[in-house]
């Protein structure tokens, strides 16, 4: 799992680890304060070329299967328009988004296909919202939803499953970021008018993107991108 450090990563891994799974972790700048059973951790970061080589050896470590891969690094845009936003912005959120999947599966792609691992990526709804002012972030969401497609493809000879979950705004630390640069003071009221008055939680798209990449009664789909939302 890429992103472990984070929220979400660590709600998925949660649950993996209490359900048995031995857990290939990643973080980038929060190694973990408990590392816990059934987890190993390496550091890999999107912008280094030599990230695949150690992701690649603590996962050939492991015995077993490799069943699944759950990437989930994401990083948020500064919230301004276009015109306001430097390159540097677009290239660092496209890095983290997009570059971080690539080098992920140049580290486990044949470990992957020899296991006939299923991959899930993580998104966001923002790649087909395109919301105004959230332009690196919505442009690096869609790339990778056009990239887990074009490797879905590529691997369907290999065994190899590759999804997406976009799912929309999750009561997180990172939302609350978000909201805090979009200009929200009243994080409350700002879920209150959300559908259904709430965000998602971490503990319902963990539990999504688990039953999506292992359970059985989704073993046909590959080279999906599903929405986890509520249209208005
Ligand atoms: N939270 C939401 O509302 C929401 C909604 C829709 C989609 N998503 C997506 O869901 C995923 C997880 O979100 P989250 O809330 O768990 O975010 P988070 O808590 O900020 O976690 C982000 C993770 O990505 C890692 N990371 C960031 N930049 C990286 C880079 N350049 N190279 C390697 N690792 C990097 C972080 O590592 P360190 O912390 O160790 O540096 C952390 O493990 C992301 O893809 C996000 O875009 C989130």
């Amino acid at each position: 799992m890429t992103g472990a450090s984070g929220a979400l990563g660590t709600a998925i891994r949660t649950r993996l680890v209490k359900e048995g799974w031995q857990v290939v972790a990643t973080y980038r700048t929060r190694p973990p304060q408990d590392k816990g059973e059934g987890s190993s951790w390496v550091r890999f970061d999107a912008s280094e070329e030599s990230a695949p080589h150690a992701l690649r050896q603590a996962v050939d470590a492991c015995p077993g299967r490799l069943r699944a891969v759950f990437a989930c690094i994401g990083a948020p845009s500064s919230k301004q328009a276009v015109a306001d936003t430097d390159v540097a912005e677009f290239e660092a959120v496209h890095q983290a988004n997009v570059v971080s999947f690539v080098r992920t599966w140049h580290a486990l792609a044949l470990r992957a296909r020899h296991d006939g691992a299923s991959v899930l990526a993580v998104g966001s709804d923002a790649g087909q919202a395109a919301r105004p002012g959230n332009g690196p972030y919505t442009a690096a969401k869609a790339a990778l939803a056009s990239l887990v497609v074009t490797l879905a493809k590529e691997e369907l000879r290999n065994g190899v499953r590759v999804n997406l979950l976009a799912p929309s705004l999750i009561d997180s630390p990172l939302a609350h970021h978000v909201m805090a640069l979009k200009g929200v003071t009243d994080p409350g009221a700002y879920f209150e008018q959300l559908p259904w008055g709430r965000p998602l939680s971490l503990d319902e798209v963990a539990a999504t993107c688990i039953d999506l990449a292992t359970a059985e009664q989704w073993s046909y789909a590959t080279g999906q991108v599903y929405p986890l939302g509520a249209a208005l």
